[in-house]
């Protein structure tokens, strides 16, 4: 590909879905969307989750479409170049700079899990898992992520990939990449599907997942001194709800550049409302694909729900070593996740990328190279500081929370960065940008752009303010 990112077009619609629907589902949803469902009680943390992903997300994705399409340049590039013809502030690009640095600190920490899925095939071929119980899974994986070696290994490993096809430019890397790829996923993820619901504990599974108990989402236990000075044992908390925003932002690629840079290399053909609607529907159902997968074998072997990051590695492994042909199923399943892992994070270096080679004029190959190898060499610290890993006793205070270095990468962007930028960009295209070429961007009929209207201007902002005020409040003011 000769010249700037920005002259690079999808050679299709279809190639468009795919690479839009590889950067939504990766490990997003099949790692992160079943432990933090797990972790946030379950059913009520799942349907908050949805009504964010169709009542915010989708109109996001559509917003931010748009917005890269129109501005044709990297995230930065373009909200500065639409802030000038609209006549705003020039410190609308700030939307973009959050972007492309979100983009980069999520990538260093993604690269990271990305590499466990690799390691993780390798064992699986090697038949690591044959006739394993739940405790020896743990121990497994709590051996593997605390090896400096192996997982500095696995992590730069998985970020040469993303480079190499980044490099390689839209339409000989990406697209290559994903229009096979995704529906081989797909395919796996139903027979896990079938196979967890006919071995484990799948009665359970549709309880936790779908039944929804909102004191578990919307009450947090005290702490231990607020109830000696005679508080309640549990206390009214929009953390968890916050936690459900930033996932359904994350996993739809929304607030980090990548849907931005990806709408850049869109023709003005393609049809946004109708595309945002597919990859929303396609990212919830590989979610809950993953959780009907993972959750029966949690329970049926009595795992924790709440274990964690560590959850569909120590869960899956004893299916596999119990399953027939559990060797090929196992090597398929991380494979793909494997595979899944790479079309998101592509689209994560995407935005420095784009960034980067608009800015400096240097070719791509050697503007990933760079890009790459600083946000590798900066998730080094997010790999060691897992497990009983070298720098696993640094945690840092959060909102109350004890995190680890990786954990502070995550909250700094799932929770503050993305849901900041997202209300930001409603405001920005609900307010600012004018209704007209608004409308003629968009080109959607009259009653589907006023219900996606209101939503950007209306529910979006409120939605995110009243949750990040209320965090704000609970622990800066109160
Ligand atoms: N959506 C991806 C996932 O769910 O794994 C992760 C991701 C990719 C987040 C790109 C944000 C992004 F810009």
């Amino acid at each position: 590909m000769a010249g700037a990112a920005q002259h690079a077009h999808w050679s299709s619609r279809w190639a468009f879905i795919m690479a839009a629907v590889g950067s939504a589902v990766g490990l997003g949803n099949i790692w992160k969307f079943p432990y933090e469902a797990g972790e946030g009680g379950g059913g009520a943390f799942v349907m908050v989750y949805l009504l964010f992903v169709f009542f915010i997300g989708t109109p996001m994705l559509v917003a931010e479409l748009s917005l890269g399409r129109r501005g044709q340049l990297s995230p930065i590039g373009s909200m500065k170049k639409i802030a000038q013809d609209e006549k705003k502030s020039h410190w609308w690009s700030l939307i973009g700079w959050s972007g492309v640095v979100g983009a980069f600190i999520v990538i260093s920490f993604y690269s990271v899990v990305g590499g466990w899925t690799l390691a993780y095939m390798a064992k699986a071929a090697m038949g690591t898992f044959s006739g394993i119980d739940a405790e020896t899974a743990q121990n497994t994986f709590v051996g593997y992520i605390s090896d400096p070696v192996k997982t500095l290994v696995s992590h730069f490993a998985f970020m040469a990939i993303t480079i190499f096809i980044v490099a390689k430019g839209v339409q000989g890397g990406l697209e290559k990449a994903v229009t096979v790829l995704m529906p081989a996923l797909f395919a796996i993820l139903i027979i896990l599907v079938i196979y967890s619901g006919f071995t484990g504990d799948f009665a359970k599974t549709i309880d936790f997942l779908f039944n929804p108990d909102f004191d578990k989402l919307l009450f947090k236990p005290n702490t231990a001194e607020a109830i000696a000075a005679g508080e309640p044992a549990t206390r009214f908390s929009l953390d968890t709800v916050l936690q459900a925003l930033g996932q359904s932002f994350f996993s739809l690629s929304l607030a980090l550049g990548s849907i931005m840079t990806y709408g850049s290399y869109l023709t003005k053909d393609v049809k946004i409302g109708k595309s945002a609607v597919t990859i929303a529907a396609a990212d919830s159902a590989v979610a809950l694909m993953a959780g009907l997968a993972i959750f029966p074998i949690v329970f049926a072997y009595g795992l924790d729900v709440a274990g964690g990051g560590g959850l569909v590695f120590m869960s899956l492994p004893i299916a596999f070593g119990q399953m027939p042909f559990g060797i090929v199923f196992g090597t398929l399943f991380f494979g793909l996740l494997a595979v899944a892992a790479v079309t998101s994070s592509i689209s994560l270096l995407e935005p420095p990328v784009s960034y980067v080679e608009e800015k400096t004029g240097w070719n791509r190959r050697k503007v990933a190279v760079t890009m790459g190898v600083a946000a590798g060499l900066l998730g080094v610290l997010s790999a060691y500081s897992q497990g009983t890993n070298l720098l696993s006793d640094i945690k840092i205070n959060m909102l109350g929370l004890e995190l680890d270095i990786m954990g502070v990468k995550d909250f700094l962007t799932n929770n503050i960065m993305m849901p900041l930028g997202g209300m930001f960009t409603a405001l920005f295209v609900g307010w600012f940008v004018t209704r007209k070429n608004m409308m003629d961007e968009l080109a959607l009929s009259d009653k589907t752009f006023r219900i996606w209207y209101f939503l950007v201007r209306f529910v979006s902002p409120t939605a995110i303010g009243i949750i990040f005020g209320k965090i704000i409040f609970d622990n800066f003011i109160a």
